[in-house]
């Protein structure tokens, strides 16, 4: 395979003085995520996301220092002076090069935020330093990635409960450090590459996030003797052959194996009740379960949430990853890449590959975990933090109602967000029905198929009755035994509570 270069740009060297008054001077100027979009408008806006530079440009001719701020640093343009404090130290520092008509960014800087749940008009200002997402740049077996759709995956996912302490394993450019920061009194953030580190340090510097220690190491050495109450990690994920082209993506094991061996190590870093969130992949192998491949991974004494959101075959996921690393794919050492990779896929009868979120939580001694590995394809209508947080409450009151008769005597009600579809099928008569489902209207907008009876009983969930006599009048209502009525569904039962169909009644979705 053809290697990619290793490190011709030396890390930044910014210190955290400059990093601060580097972020007064942006603040001063506006250049903030709201500063910017409105300075762009939607359309310009939308049209600079999606790569197209001129419509911004625009935007930026009669904006002053936004939009000299702007050109530079996300058009990528050449400015004569830009209004930014100590230009020869942020060119010694490996932020700026110099041109002959002024100074070009050499690092991605941009603003980056998060609404503040409990201050709904609070945003967090953060500035996210990254290497340019050029396809030259990309070649640096060192490359360290901004903000990508898989980071935004993962941080849209994280719980937010409050905890002490949070491991980011394999920070990059520290944005799920930012995030974590948020939720957790103190956060450790590791990588093996220190050229991330030292862009991580100057993203909280000039984030003005002073909770982070940064660490270098492999996986969980850097932390061997230490325990967390959450651990969050976006790993080099990438399967393939055991090799590091390049250090964001491949984790230099065979395949899935780096995953399975950090599954397998978790727990121990994890305190009682501790939770980990990390994207992942892995192999569907032929002749093999792919869930059953997963559920193996999963250590005792762990709840564990895996859901699969998407499945790519071999050609797909080589094809993918080569042009996110910006190669030509016709050029003849991307096609030899392209060509062993191929190879080593079909060598160890790999059909597909699956890709998507881990969610594990340590139980205590003596109580049985829960493990579920499902598939969640498709559009989501909110991120999913607030569904994995209430997936983890709802798996311990299963827990704690884990016989029949728990069961049965609790009250339940149905999500406000659940509606009943009915669909017909047509034949010779015209239409007729085919079938009924529930389906959740938020999150992950589950949909689950009922009979009669377990849609009548939905309907009856409104927290007034427990179950069993909810049972009692079905049985009435449909001429059924009642035992029979109940085995049949108590099953799903605990299947709508574990999505959210049925809530505990006094709790809220
Ligand atoms: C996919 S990037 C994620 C970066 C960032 N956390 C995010 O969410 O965008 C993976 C990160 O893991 C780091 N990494 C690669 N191999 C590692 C290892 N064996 N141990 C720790 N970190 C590693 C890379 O340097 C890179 O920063």
């Amino acid at each position: 395979m053809n290697a990619a270069r290793s490190s011709p740009t030396p890390s930044p060297a910014l210190s955290d003085d400059l990093c601060a008054r580097l972020q007064d001077g942006l603040l001063e100027q506006g250049f903030t995520t709201t500063g910017v979009r409105d300075l762009l408008g939607a359309g310009a806006h939308a049209a600079l996301t999606r790569g197209e530079p001129e419509a911004a440009a625009r935007a930026t001719r009669e904006a002053g220092g936004l939009g000299s701020l702007v050109r530079l640093f996300l058009l990528g343009d050449t400015e004569p002076a830009p209004p930014l404090p100590e230009i020869d130290a942020l060119v010694a520092g490996g932020l700026l090069a110099r041109t002959p008509d002024g100074v070009r960014a050499a690092m991605d800087l941009r603003p980056y935020g998060e609404d503040d749940p409990d201050d709904p008009a609070g945003e967090a200002l953060w500035y996210v330093l990254s290497d340019l997402d050029t396809p030259a740049a990309r070649q640096d077996r060192d490359h360290v990635t901004g903000v990508g759709g898989a980071s935004l995956t993962l941080a849209s996912s994280l719980v937010r409960t409050p905890v002490r302490d949070t491991l980011d394993l394999g920070t990059g450019c520290g944005v799920q450090a930012l995030h974590a920061s948020r939720f957790s009194g103190r956060v450790t953030a590791t990588d093996v590459a220190p050229r991330a580190l030292a862009t991580a340090r100057a993203t909280l510097a000039l984030s003005g996030v002073h909770t982070v220690d940064l660490v270098e190491g492999p996986w969980l050495a850097p932390v061997a003797d230490r325990r967390f109450d959450a651990i969050v990690s976006n790993p080099p994920f990438v399967p393939g052959p055991a090799r590091v082209e390049y250090v964001y993506r491949d984790s230099g094991q065979a395949g899935d194996a780096a995953l399975a061996g950090l599954l397998h190590d978790l727990p121990a870093r994890l305190r009682p009740g501790g939770r980990a969130q990390l994207l992942g992949s892995w192999l569907h192998v032929r002749g093999e379960d792919w869930p059953d491949r997963v559920r193996a991974w999963i250590p005792e004494g762990c709840d564990a949430w895996i859901v699969q959101r998407e499945v790519t075959d071999p050609a797909l996921h080589v094809g993918t990853w080569q042009r996110d690393a910006g190669l030509d794919l016709s050029a003849p050492a991307t096609r030899a890449q392209a060509a062993a990779w191929l190879d080593w896929l079909e060598d160890e009868r790999v059909e597909a590959v699956g890709f998507g979120f881990l969610l594990l939580r340590t139980v205590p001694d003596g109580r049985a975990p829960e493990i579920v590995v499902e598939d969640l394809p498709g559009e989501l209508a909110d991120p999913l933090n607030a569904e994995m947080a209430g997936w983890l409450d709802r798996v311990d009151w299963l827990r704690d109602h884990a016989t029949d008769e728990a069961l049965l005597g609790a009250r339940l009600t149905l999500s406000p967000n659940a509606t009943l579809e009915r669909y017909a099928v047509a034949g010779d008569e015209g239409w007729s029905d085919a079938g009924a489902a529930v389906v959740l209207a938020d999150g992950p907008q589950w949909r689950h198929e009922v009979d009669e009876p377990a849609a009548a009983l939905l309907a009856g969930c409104s927290g007034a009755l427990p179950l069993e006599e909810l049972f009692a009048l079905l049985s009435y209502a449909h001429d059924r035994p009642v035992d029979a009525l109940v085995q049949a569904a108590l099953p799903a039962v605990r299947e709508f509570v574990r999505h959210g169909v049925l809530l505990p009644a006094g709790t809220a979705r």
